[in-house]
């Protein structure tokens, strides 16, 4: 096929639409509109933990700060030790470990799901670690059965960043409802938006308190509970009950104004999840299997992007699919998540060696060999199967048929 046809083919489209503009136009009409955080972000906190089957959300103005969120509510509830991360997720799970203290431990990636490898996981459990904190990658379960019951046997804690994967299941369980605490983020590119955005949701009544307190300098008039609040007043006499700071706590807050899009936007995730469901599905199956691989963990999964991996570590292969994506004008991320294995990033070569990166051979494979591409509810099937042909049509070796 002509590989100069522009398919126009962006990484996001559209994820903020004029219905979502409308309803913070409405809003912003009322006579003198609250804009700071108060009842729109406490709605769409409510909204959220229902569509997500949990007691407790607590909305934050990224995924980066949920995660951040996440690990001090773990070290002010818990105490310091490790934490079991993977090598592929995004730079603020592994930042957010490393300042609040802990020792992050790495591991590989699975090649079906891109998540952790939960063997290797559970290899490296150890009498100091806090917590497993995991990454659905790109619309894909991480979870399985043996993963979940021996860290229940083991008393260890799990952590779901779902940021790239809200919608998805297991064994038709949504994920983030599995671990004691959950992240979710709506940067424009994920599966809904709130322009910027992040989402922490928990079971755990204390741990809710923790996390509201946090989000707001750690200050304790932010407790739901006013015995809570009454606790730390009677025990600070000599405190003004509005300015007791029970924690060291973040400015993480969002605004009523993305709580409005939020709102707007959840309205329409389900439906727009089950077309970008259809979209991965369609793209598999009309991938050439000798060339890509397209064994994914697709039970339950629910994709922003298409992934696509080169199987045989082929560098000139590779830069003949990067040539058809730039010609058929396809935006996409060499990498997967995140850019790819985070060990190979300088800061993390500061902290854990040069050669560190070297241990993890799944997730250096997709490092090279991994891509992502845009998969928005409204990307045409056609566009897809015009983009798979191209790729199928690539020769292996250069002057071979494809
Ligand atoms: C897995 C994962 N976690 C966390 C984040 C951070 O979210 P945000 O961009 O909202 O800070 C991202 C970002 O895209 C991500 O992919």
């Amino acid at each position: 096929m002509n590989c100069r046809e522009d398919l126009n083919w962006p990484l996001m489209r559209n994820n903020i639409q004029q219905t979502d503009v409308d309803a913070l136009v409405n809003f912003l009409k009322f006579e003198v509109p609250i804009l700071t955080q108060a009842s729109q972000v406490e709605a769409f906190e409510q909204e959220w933990s229902r569509w997500l089957g949990v007691e407790h959300s607590v909305f934050v103005n990224s995924g980066s700060s949920a995660n951040l969120l996440t690990i001090t509510a773990l070290r002010e509830t818990y105490g310091t030790g490790e934490i079991i991360v993977p090598t592929l997720t995004w730079v603020s799970d592994i930042a957010s470990v490393i300042q609040c203290g802990f020792k992050p431990v790495f591991v590989d990636i699975a090649r079906r799901t891109l998540g952790m490898d939960t063997g290797q996981v559970l290899k490296k459990i150890t009498r100091q670690t806090k917590a497993v904190f995991l990454t659905h990658v790109l619309g894909y379960n991480a979870l399985d059965a043996d993963f979940l019951a021996e860290l229940e046997d083991r008393g260890v804690a799990l952590l779901e960043d779902v940021c790239e994967s809200y919608g998805a299941t297991f064994r038709g369980q949504k994920l983030g409802t599995f671990g004691l605490m959950a992240n979710f983020s709506f940067y424009y590119a994920h599966h809904m938006s709130t322009i910027e955005g992040g989402m922490i949701c928990t079971n755990e009544a204390t741990l809710y308190e923790t996390l509201r307190m946090l989000r707001s300098h750690g200050m304790a008039r932010e407790a739901k509970s006013g015995d809570l609040r009454n606790s730390y007043s009677s025990r600070h006499p000599d405190l003004n009950p509005d300015f007791i700071f029970a924690y060291p706590g973040y400015n993480l807050r969002s605004t009523e104004i993305n709580a409005v899009i939020g709102r707007a936007q959840l309205k329409r995730l389900d439906r727009n999840n089950k077309l970008r469901t259809e979209n991965l599905r369609f793209f598999l199956d009309h991938l050439d299997g000798n060339k890509y691989q397209t064994d994914f963990a697709v039970e339950g999964s629910c994709n922003y992007a298409l992934t696509l991996v080169v199987k045989e570590a082929n560098p000139a292969f590779c830069e003949r699919v990067m040539s058809t994506l730039r010609g058929l004008g396809v935006e996409f991320r060499r990498g997967m998540s995140g850019g790819g294995n985070q060990l190979r990033q300088p800061y993390a070569k500061r902290i854990f060696g040069a050669t560190e990166f070297e241990r993890y051979p799944a997730v250096n494979r997709v490092h090279f060999y991994g891509f992502y591409i845009g998969n928005y509810p409204g990307l045409e099937k056609e566009k897809i199967s015009k983009l798979c042909k191209a790729l199928n049509a690539l020769p292996m070796s250069e002057g071979a048929d494809g």
